[in-house]
């Protein structure tokens, strides 16, 4: 797997230095009310690692909810659309939603997952993701905690996956180019 990696972008320790500040902000921004109703939705399974480590520098109490999205990609690297692959398994009504994703590309995802959530009428929604991409990420689609930005190369590790592959790696790194197809 390592071989297939053009340059790594983000090293393990980088990665888990900004996951510890990411919660720092996290727990500021949300005072001790609305931690009794907090859920932290995560888009599988792009967010899987990332919610894992996330959710454990998170003292308060929280519920979990996970929704599996696909980002209609199979083996190529351009998305042609989002839709939900399985429903979320949890109440959001009436409470504080915390939403986790791996990356802001096009917003296609973010997008879909927030108007499902806004149907259910939680009382406050914001939103994580590790890294955007500024120069694809829509204007008019709020994030509120970024880990990082960066430039529009497919990435994948700690979670990103190409064709479903690369998922396991601890680092994020950019994929050679031979080795996909845009
Ligand atoms: P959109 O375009 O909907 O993309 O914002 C979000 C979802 O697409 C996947 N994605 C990527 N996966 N490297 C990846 O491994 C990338 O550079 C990349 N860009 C988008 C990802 O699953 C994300 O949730």
């Amino acid at each position: 797997m390592q071989a297939d990696i053009a340059k790594i972008l983000f090293p393990r320790e980088q990665i888990a230095q900004r996951v510890d500040d990411l919660a720092g902000e996290i727990v500021r921004a949300y005072d001790l009310e609305t931690n009794a109703d907090l859920v932290l939705v995560s888009i599988l399974s792009g967010a899987l690692i990332f919610t894992a480590d996330l959710m454990r520098r998170l003292p308060q109490p929280m519920r979990i909810g996970l929704i599996t999205v696909s980002a209609y990609r199979g083996a190529t690297t351009e998305s042609r659309g989002a839709r939900v692959l399985r429903e979320l398994d949890v109440d959001v009504t009436d409470r504080h939603v915390l939403l986790v994703d791996d990356i802001l590309d096009t917003g296609g995802t973010l997008r879909l997952v927030r108007e499902r959530l806004l149907l259910a009428r939680p009382r406050s929604l914001r939103t994580c993701v590790l890294l955007r991409k500024p120069s694809k990420a829509p204007i008019d689609l709020p994030v509120d905690f970024v880990g990082f930005d960066i430039d529009n190369e497919f990435v994948v590790g700690y979670g990103l996956d190409y064709n479903d592959l690369y998922r396991n790696l601890p680092d994020i790194g950019v994929l050679k180019k031979e080795l996909y197809s845009c």
